[in-house]
């Protein structure tokens, strides 16, 4: 499997893409990434995830490594090198390389890097069937609106999750479920009502979570932006996960209570139809 990637302006073969052990993402996690779906050799609300780097860029006062345009012409490059007709594309951007020390070097240059992963989005067996989720202790840090590479504790928790014969872990802090470890949560009340976290400092703000709360706006579906404890999710009627890189995935099993009938739910799997449907359309 050799993949072409790019790094800091060329396109590579993955054995010969390198980067500099003094590179900032390397040592501090002084970086950030975006991972955009992949459907019929399109981009997924692509415009969304730039906008979102270049938000997460101006929060941590890094200098953009390309514009918009540019970082979109080079995804597409990718894709047609990779032929790749469905899976995602990742990119990362840091502040560039420089001798180590704590404090933001003055003139570093940026450093981008990108590669796509070749991988079945529209059609997933653990979508047919739902995903397991534990809840664990929200441990990272507190700008998780920002979304940077420092992904140790969601890498820990999903270990956590597969250690205890589950698929996927939700964070809690304060009593109240924050998010998944790597998408975000919903719950569907015994009412109908769709529940998601608000937004805020303590979550990252998804794409897909956004896309799908327009579309449950467009078919009439209630939803509620507020907190919600991991009990009231273990007795809702359904729930569910948003991510680039699962889409709309329905969980069926919280800490060991069965969802209804153990089956993906109706709202779920209605919002996971739609969903696709849309990104099909590009
Ligand atoms: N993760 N919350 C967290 C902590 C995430 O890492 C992600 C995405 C999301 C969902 O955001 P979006 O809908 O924009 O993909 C929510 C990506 C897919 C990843 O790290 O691979």
């Amino acid at each position: 499997m050799s993949r072409i990637v790019y790094v800091n302006g060329e396109y590579l073969a993955e054995e010969d893409a390198k980067i500099s052990v003094f590179d900032r993402g390397f040592l501090f996690a002084d970086a950030v990434y975006e991972v955009s779906a992949v459907l019929k050799g399109k981009l997924v609300d692509n415009d969304a995830h730039l906008k979102r780097l270049a938000r997460s860029l101006g929060e941590l006062k890094m200098t953009p490594p390309a514009t918009g345009e540019e970082i979109e012409a080079i995804q597409m490059e990718l894709i047609r090198h990779n032929s790749i007709d469905e899976g995602v594309i990742y990119l990362q951007a840091t502040r560039g390389a420089a001798d180590r020390d704590f404090a933001f070097p003055k003139n570093s240059i940026p450093s981008l890097v990108m590669f796509t992963q070749k991988k079945s989005l529209s059609q997933n067996p653990a979508a047919d069937v739902g995903i397991t989720v534990i809840t664990v202790p929200d441990i990272r840090w507190k700008r998780r609106d920002i979304k940077t590479v420092g992904l140790l504790p969601a890498s820990m928790a999903k270990q956590a999750a597969l250690d205890a014969g589950a698929n996927d872990a939700w964070f809690v802090e304060d009593g109240f479920v924050n998010e998944g470890s790597s998408n975000n949560a919903f719950i569907v009340t015994h009412d109908g009502k769709i529940v998601t976290r608000h937004l805020g400092t303590e979550i990252l703000h998804g794409i897909t979570r956004k896309s799908v709360m327009e579309l449950a706006k467009r078919e009439n579906l209630e939803i509620e932006e507020r907190p919600f404890t991991p009990e009231e999710a273990a007795e809702a009627r359904e729930a569910f996960s948003t991510s680039a890189s699962a889409f709309v995935m329905p969980v069926v099993k919280i800490d060991g209570h069965v969802l209804g009938n153990g089956v993906p739910g109706p709202v779920s799997e209605k919002m996971r139809k739609l969903y696709v449907e849309m990104a099909m359309k590009g």
